[in-house]
């Protein structure tokens, strides 16, 4: 019935990132009617300052009811449909996204493809520079989806450059060949390295050093450098946002061959917490691939009346200004809150100044320094502490024992609830471990039953980590 590719299993939905969703569906927590219910704590969400957007709509009300100085717009868009998007749309996100640069990078908005969301941006620039058996390069670890989105239609491959704790999972020279040697091995033509700055699942800026490195292994090996900038106007504390367009501008490589090479992926799913209005883009530098990119957009348009009503609210500076302002520092509180929990449970947490999670080293609470162990602990946490985080395994982080969980899709109360939960988790395993209290003891018993109460039905518990 199904086709190959429809059959291919390259959706990831089997993966841990996927399968916490499913049980966090069977048993979502409510903290009425299912306190004891699990958390989420998966989705990279922002629902920190939806009360601002909130509060411009109830006061912009022509936006949202498509009309114009009192004139309805409604026909107009309901016939909308050149698929290379509402023009005055793409002259505000051009300064939106400059302005989150601090104005160093300017965009032209003639070199923008809109796409519904990031998802499909980036798997419209698989197909434009590459072939299928083609190779991109990621530093791990990286965001789960993008094996989905970057080989299941394409038949790219992707290749891991391995980030190391010991040097806060920076991408290095060394790395960076390693992973192009890896993929020669295996007779991969390597088109390219994607990035994504900043990082899911670090919460970490590229620094300056980092992106230079890049830049001259892109030029010595004439490949493609793809940078996903979705997190860019999350950045809530030093060091500061350094968009690989400013990377290369600053080295003044605006007239070279790597300069059409370069592609940014962007998205207002976290900057502005609008994933369900499907709102992404590609920006290039070759007018080529722009061409190639807009007639491909077709499968993937924004629609026009979400169109509309985001250039009204990104023409609004003062708002977008105050929003990214406000946005930031909340963030900043809420990792503030979280590190600070984490913390007094024992864990910590790699150093992090922007994106909408930690990432969180438990390797201390592993039973022994392997993937398995990292699974065990990663169904513990679901089962009994009733919290869905994502397992480093699903970002194909290269040591066992990272986690990464996010902060900004709940509420306060709830973050300080998993906080306790993970706290009496983590406390548990090391009663256990230190003896004080054997696994036969009642101490552990007792507070497996009170932890009962999370107990799931997990019904694919014995597969396989997914490395
Ligand atoms: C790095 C990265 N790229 C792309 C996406 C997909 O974003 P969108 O909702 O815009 O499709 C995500 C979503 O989490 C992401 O973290």
């Amino acid at each position: 019935m199904l086709s190959r590719k429809a059959r291919l299993d390259a959706h990831g939905e089997d993966s841990s990132y996927f399968l916490g969703w499913k049980e966090y569906e069977k048993n979502a927590y409510d903290d009425v009617q299912n306190p004891t219910g699990i958390i989420q704590m998966g989705p990279a969400e922002n629902q920190l300052s939806f009360d601002l957007l909130e509060s411009w709509l109830a006061s912009n009300q022509d936006a949202a009811r498509l009309t114009k100085n009192g004139e309805s717009v409604f026909r107009e868009l309901a016939l909308f449909q050149d698929y290379r998007g509402l023009p005055d749309f793409k002259n505000e996100l051009v300064e939106f996204m400059a302005e989150i640069r601090g104005n160093k990078v300017n965009f032209d908005p003639r070199k923008l493809v809109l796409m519904a969301g990031a998802t499909s941006a980036n798997e419209t620039l698989m197909f434009c520079i590459a072939e299928s058996g083609d190779a991109f390069l990621l530093p791990t670890p990286y965001y789960p989806g993008f094996d989905r989105d970057l080989k299941w239609r394409t038949g790219v491959e992707l290749v891991p450059i391995h980030c190391s704790s010991s040097n806060g999972f920076k991408v290095t020279k060394c790395a960076l060949e390693e992973a192009y040697q890896q993929a020669h091995k295996l007779s991969l033509n390597v088109k390219g390295v994607l990035i994504t700055n900043p990082s899911n699942p670090l919460g970490t800026t590229m620094g300056r050093d980092e992106l230079n490195d890049l830049i001259d292994f892109a030029v010595a090996k004439k490949i493609h450098i793809i940078s996903d900038e979705i997190y860019s106007g999350t950045v809530f504390d030093h060091p500061s946002f350094i968009s690989i367009m400013e990377a290369l501008m600053d080295r003044k490589l605006q007239d070279t061959d790597l300069w059409s090479r370069v592609h940014i992926v962007y998205s207002l799913s976290k900057d502005l917490g609008l994933p369900g209005f499907r709102v992404g883009m590609i920006y290039f530098n070759n007018e080529t691939v722009v061409s190639a990119a807009t007639k491909m957009s077709s499968f993937g348009l924004i629609s026009s009346q979400t169109q509309y009503l985001l250039s009204k609210i990104l023409s609004d500076k003062k708002f977008t200004r105050n929003y990214l302002k406000e946005n930031r520092k909340r963030l900043k509180t809420r990792r503030e809150m979280i590190v600070a929990a984490l913390r007094n449970a024992g864990i910590g947490c790699l150093k992090s100044n922007a994106g909408l999670f930690c990432w969180v080293d438990m390797r201390h609470l592993l039973s022994s320094n392997t993937f398995d162990a990292e699974m065990e602990l990663w169904k513990k946490i679901l089962r009994e502490a009733g919290l869905n985080i994502s397992p480093g395994a699903s970002c194909h982080c290269s040591e066992p024992g990272w986690f990464r969980i996010c902060f900004a899709n709940m509420s306060e109360d709830t973050l300080n609830l998993s906080m306790q939960r993970i706290k009496a988790l983590a406390e548990k395993i090391q009663q256990c471990r230190r003896g004080r209290v054997t696994h036969q003891d009642s101490g552990c018993n007792s507070r497996r039953r009170s932890f009962s109460k999370w107990v799931l039905n997990l019904c694919s518990y014995d597969r396989e980590p997914d490395r």
